[in-house]
């Protein structure tokens, strides 16, 4: 089990002074930190197709970036060059694992774990991210530089790789294995290896205003919801033809505002929405599928491993009636398998003791075995 040690600060002291506010250097965050994948396993994830990786490299003194899956790595040297692969705690329970020490954050907010395999001299340049991340050093040194938050030109160095221009750096630290850089979003880095190494990115995503009102369009779309007819019965004779009045504005803003004060429909969609991933999961699903009988006879046995990645969440607002939202669909079991459901999106692993007053509902048994077949939970015996 990986812990995570703050030896400057507390973690209250971390959330309060640094989260989404400014860089920090964590020495020795892990201490005897190992690799949780090897260089060989991940240049072998890179070559399938279900999963988004990329190269990053400079040819003749121009920035390079290929997208994934590869065949074969041979026209890279020893220098100069790194393979990104995005998403691993997808497709390696160990990488999963690096996920845990960072629970004091939702996972709602939780985005994925990148690696980075860098050469010598290698990186992928000068840029700004729009989400936070920890950026855990594994085997091999890298020499990390981060600038302030400001006006930063952005260019496209590559049609893939939008750069940053030259920054001055407020941290300029090599960091060694078990060290871990914390970067809130919109500044300015850049990491050069300066020997083979290896790099564990936690990301944290935050949806952007533009994302969240796409997505809610989508939502209402879908569900036909949000049909109702803007109406204006009563309305005073009007003046000028071509005004929109203060009043009219109110009207059409009230009328908006009805869908975001509607918070079981904003509920729903705020969980469909979060619990859909970004990347491919690593669905196994069962050869031989299992009955309701034979599941709970299992699960009495040894408990249920969620798979990595899989986003289950429940909201304040709908828990009481045994509503979760897992992989972007609502499911509703009723007010009984309330405390089913926290425990099946609060932790990873689940015993029967905690999933009982699930067990004694068809509908969240029947919910439950077709997941375990679709190997969205497995059993890890
Ligand atoms: C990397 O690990 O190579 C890039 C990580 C980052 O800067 O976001
Ligand atoms: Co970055």
């Amino acid at each position: 089990m990986l812990t995570l040690s703050l030896s400057d600060f507390t973690l209250e002291h971390f959330m309060q002074h640094y989260w989404q506010q400014k860089p920090v250097v964590i020495r020795q965050g892990f201490q005897q930190f190992k690799d949780l994948i090897s260089p060989e396993e991940l240049a072998g994830l890179a070559c399938e197709s279900d999963i988004e990786s990329r190269l990053v490299y400079k040819k003749r003194g121009k920035w390079q970036a290929e997208s994934g899956p590869f065949e074969s790595y041979d026209h890279l040297g020893k220098t100069g060059w790194s393979l990104i692969v995005q998403a691993v705690n997808h497709w390696s329970p160990e990488v999963a694992e690096l996920v845990k020490p960072f629970d004091f954050l939702p996972k709602w907010r939780l985005d994925d774990v990148m690696i980075s395999y860098s050469t010598p001299k290698g990186g992928v340049g000068p840029h700004i991210d729009l989400y936070d991340v920890f950026i855990c050093q594994g085997s091999g040194r890298r020499q990390w530089r981060v600038g302030d938050k400001g006006n930063h030109r952005q260019f496209a160095a590559h049609a893939a790789l939008l750069h940053v221009d030259p920054f001055e750096a407020m941290i300029d630290v090599e960091l060694l294995p078990g060290d871990i850089l914390y970067i809130p979003p919109g500044f300015p880095h850049d990491g050069v290896s300066l020997e083979t190494s290896m790099s564990f990115s936690v990301g944290f995503r935050a949806k952007s205003a533009c994302d969240m009102l796409s997505g809610l369009a989508d939502y209402v779309i879908d569900k036909e919801l949000g049909s109702n007819l803007l109406s204006d019965p009563g309305r005073p004779i009007h003046k000028n033809q071509g005004q929109i009045n203060a009043s009219d504005f109110a009207l059409i803003k009230a009328h908006l505002r009805s869908i975001l004060d509607d918070d079981t429909l904003l509920a729903d969609f705020a969980g469909s929405f979060l619990s859909r991933t970004k990347c491919q999961l690593d669905l196994q699903a069962l050869d031989e599928p299992l009955d309701a009988v034979e599941l709970i006879d299992t699960l009495q046995q040894q408990p249920l491993a969620r798979t990595g990645g899989l986003r289950c969440f429940y909201l304040d607002e709908t828990l009481s009636k045994g509503v979760c939202y897992i992989d972007g669909e609502r499911h509703a079991f009723g007010a009984k398998a309330k405390a089913a459901v926290k425990a099946l999106c609060d932790r990873d692993r689940v015993t029967h003791t905690q999933l009982l007053g699930g067990l004694k509902i068809p509908e969240f048994v029947a919910a439950l075995t077709q997941w375990v077949n679709a190997g969205y939970w497995y059993f890890e015996n």
